[in-house]
């Protein structure tokens, strides 16, 4: 069998976390392949809203395992408290949990840096969630960094080095965090990553293909946010486009068959950088309010706006998408009037893709007639006029279908054509 990815198109907050959750039962393994606690995946299912950081979001079915690649960053700390609270919802664990002993340990230290490095830029500061995510990949590239497998060899003198390397950098700032009651919690997080399977997850992902098993990678954050080709310096650390399942999974590009690609029906992003179609005014307001635009892991306000084609197609061609997914239908619902940008003016000029200096562009739009009404439909078909003709603007232009679409936050509010 093969793997299928599934990955955000814009500024994460897609909604991944529901449709992995959706299309779970479909699968024997579900794996996370980049990213680490900056994620914040909202699963909404039997009226409890869950949110999961770290862990693979096929975490609540009872059929798949769920992996945690080589390409994820873990801060055991935060990994303790996820498990803590899902075991006490009755979630079993231990049999449905593997870890890569190639995932690098996100330390206190990396997290202070993360803050230092953040208030040192003032102005210019990326907006990061603070969870350490750039300068644990720093070290990994750096080869520095510490492993999972690092765990059970001569972990406390590695743990030491690194940790005196960051105290020596943080020196340097005005900055001061106590790392010693982070420590504490941290460490037993250690202890619970070393009670779980630690496996060489690139083996036993292969193994499991060639016996027949399906796997669905799920991607954190969202193409816009990729470090190569994202809004560069405003990206996140890691690459979250489709090629970063084969790096972060050792999985190869030909077994990779469905690339699903999530975006909402509008656009969000949480942080600084540019955002070409973002409103200032009570469109953008309603967006927020409706759409309950509030950052899933550090409750920040998300910035809203219209849909961006440039953008969603730069988005599809980077990643090779096969079937979209278009999310948050329902909060367009109240407007009657729906705008998405086709092509920007840059330079003097009119233009249909996305430059790398996107701060410089500014949006051209085509209006639509807003659908206006609560939408009950369950199937494809009964979905007002207007919101079919959205949808069927966006597969003609972007050349994807569009094979789900959602209506809310739950998982029975999925329509599937
Ligand atoms: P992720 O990071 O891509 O998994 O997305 P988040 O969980 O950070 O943000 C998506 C938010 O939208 C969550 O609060 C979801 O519960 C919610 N959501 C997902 N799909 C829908 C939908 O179709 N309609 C509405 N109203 N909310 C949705
Ligand atoms: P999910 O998986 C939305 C953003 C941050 C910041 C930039 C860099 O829930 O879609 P980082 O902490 O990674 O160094 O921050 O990336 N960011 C996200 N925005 N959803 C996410 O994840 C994000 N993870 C990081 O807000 O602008
Ligand atoms: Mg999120």
């Amino acid at each position: 069998m093969n793997t299928d990815v599934l990955l955000g198109l814009q500024w994460g907050d897609e909604g991944k976390g529901k449709i992995v959750d959706f299309l779970t039962p479909k699968y024997d393994i579900i794996a996370r392949f980049q990213g680490g606690p900056n994620a914040g995946h909202t699963l909404v299912f039997n009226d409890v809203k869950h949110v999961l950081h770290t862990i693979p979001s096929g975490i609540f079915r009872d059929n798949a395992l769920n992996i945690i690649g080589n390409g994820v960053v873990i801060d055991p700390y935060i990994f303790k408290e996820e498990i803590d609270k899902l075991i006490a919802q009755g979630v079993t664990i231990q049999d449905k949990l593997y870890i890569s002993s190639r995932a690098h340990l996100i330390l206190p230290s990396h997290k202070a840096l993360d803050e230092a490095y953040e208030i040192e830029k003032g102005v210019k500061k990326i907006g990061s969630t603070q969870k350490g995510i750039g300068p644990t990949y720093t070290d990994k590239t750096a080869r520095c960094g510490l492993r999972v497998g690092d765990i059970i060899t001569d972990f406390d003198a590695k743990y030491r080095e690194l940790k005196e390397t960051h105290l020596k950098t943080l020196a340097h700032f005005d900055y001061s965090f106590d790392i010693d009651a982070y420590e504490a919690k941290w460490m037993e997080g250690i202890k619970l990553i070393a009670s779980l399977k630690i496996i060489d997850s690139e083996y036993f992902l292969n193994k499991e293909l060639e016996k027949g098993k399906s796997i669905l990678a799920e991607g954190a954050q969202g193409t816009l946010l990729d470090i190569e080709f994202g809004s560069y310096p405003f990206v996140t650390s890691s690459n979250t486009i489709s090629a970063g399942a084969c790096t972060g999974l050792g999985i190869s590009p030909k077994k990779i068959e469905e690339i699903f690609g999530i975006f909402k029906a509008y656009c969000t992003r949480v942080g600084s950088g540019p955002f070409p179609t973002e409103l200032f005014d009570q469109d953008g307001k309603n967006m927020q309010d409706f759409g309950n635009e509030f950052g899933s892991t550090t409750g920040r306000p998300r910035r809203c706006g219209w849909l961006d084609l440039a953008a969603l197609k730069y988005a599809v061609m980077i990643n090779g998408v096969t079937q979209l997914f278009m999310m948050k239908g329902d909060v367009l619902n109240s407007f009657e009037t729906i705008k998405i940008c086709t092509e920007y003016t840059y330079r003097g000029k009119t233009i249909d893709y996305l430059p790398t200096d996107a701060e410089n562009v500014s949006p051209v739009y085509k209006e639509f007639k807003g659908w206006n009404q609560e939408v009950l439909a369950e199937t494809f078909e009964e979905l007002p006029i207007e919101l079919k003709e959205y949808i069927s603007f966006i597969e003609q232009e972007v050349g994807v279908p569009i094979t789900i679409v959602s209506m809310g936050p739950e998982r029975e509010k999925t329509i599937v054509k």
